[in-house]
């Protein structure tokens, strides 16, 4: 049974005081819902002491949206994974295609972010998607394939039974441009299919053990459609994860979508 799991992934965005008044909003909605599934917060580090505080003891956890592949030394402007376990985290995002992009990680940086992640007993949040001009090249699985492979041949296909895995399309990032459920449905089937199938002698299931959530333009209105998805246990939210009404909304579709309902789960 894979529970379900929301993640807000504010990127570079807040201040002391604006997380305050986001957090103040948003807490009380999210208690709501936090039997029925996994939430996670994952602000700028800079703020990761004050969102843990903010936190508390509401169950809702907190997330870093990197880590440095090295354990420590001369790394200049890196958290390395022990710090950010430290600071409390329980999951950190890797390979998020802003950072693949933006930064140029490639494959291998990213499995080497993952390893340490996990080697600091965290979850890593592994990000695979395509960009527009692969996906139209009909490229799309074997980019995606490219990202998983990089991981396993680093820590080996077991790892993945403590980790989720992200799908997010490029091109629907924060361009309001979501994929539509098919296409979703095909790409999370065909990432359950490739662990499934690298692991043929696990002695768990992991196609079906792994958490695979969708990201890319997620909001209130499009929220249960992709979470109904047979094959999707959830999302990565950026934008809408901001606001406290939009993301309070998103994690009501996500415990919906599940069979459960806020009112059962409220404490
Ligand atoms: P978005 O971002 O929801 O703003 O599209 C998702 C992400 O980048 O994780």
């Amino acid at each position: 049974m894979r529970k379900p799991i929301l993640i807000g992934n504010w990127k570079m965005n807040g201040s002391l005081q604006a997380n305050q008044a986001l957090m103040v909003r948003l807490l009380p909605r999210l208690r709501l819902f936090r039997r029925a599934i996994d939430l996670a917060i994952c602000p700028p580090s800079p703020y990761l002491f004050q969102v843990r505080d903010l936190l508390g003891y509401t169950g809702v956890m907190l997330g870093a949206q990197n880590a440095a592949g090295y354990v420590s030394g001369a790394y200049t402007g890196e958290n390395s994974a022990t710090m950010l376990q430290e600071m409390g985290c329980r999951y950190v995002i890797v390979g998020h295609s802003e950072r693949r992009v933006l930064f140029h990680e490639s494959s291998q940086e990213v499995a080497a972010r993952f390893r340490a992640v996990l080697s600091a007993g965290m979850t890593p949040i592994l990000c695979v998607g395509e960009s527009l001009t692969e996906r139209e090249s009909g490229l799309t699985s074997v980019v995606i394939e490219q990202q998983l492979q990089a991981v396993v041949d680093e820590v080996g296909i077991a790892a993945f039974a403590n980790a989720v895995v992200a799908y997010e399309p490029v091109w629907a990032i924060g361009t309001g441009q979501t994929a539509t459920p098919e296409q979703i449905s095909e790409v999370h089937q065909k990432i359950r299919k490739f662990v499934a199938g690298s692991a043929p002698e696990a002695s768990i299931d992991l196609g079906q053990e792994l958490r695979i959530v969708y990201g890319g333009s997620v909001k209130q209105a499009n929220a249960y459609d992709i979470f109904s998805l047979a094959d999707v246990d959830g999302g990565l939210i950026g934008g809408a994860s901001l606001h406290a009404d939009e993301f309070g909304a998103i994690a009501g579709a996500l415990a919906d979508a599940s069979g459960v309902t806020g009112e059962v789960s409220a404490i």
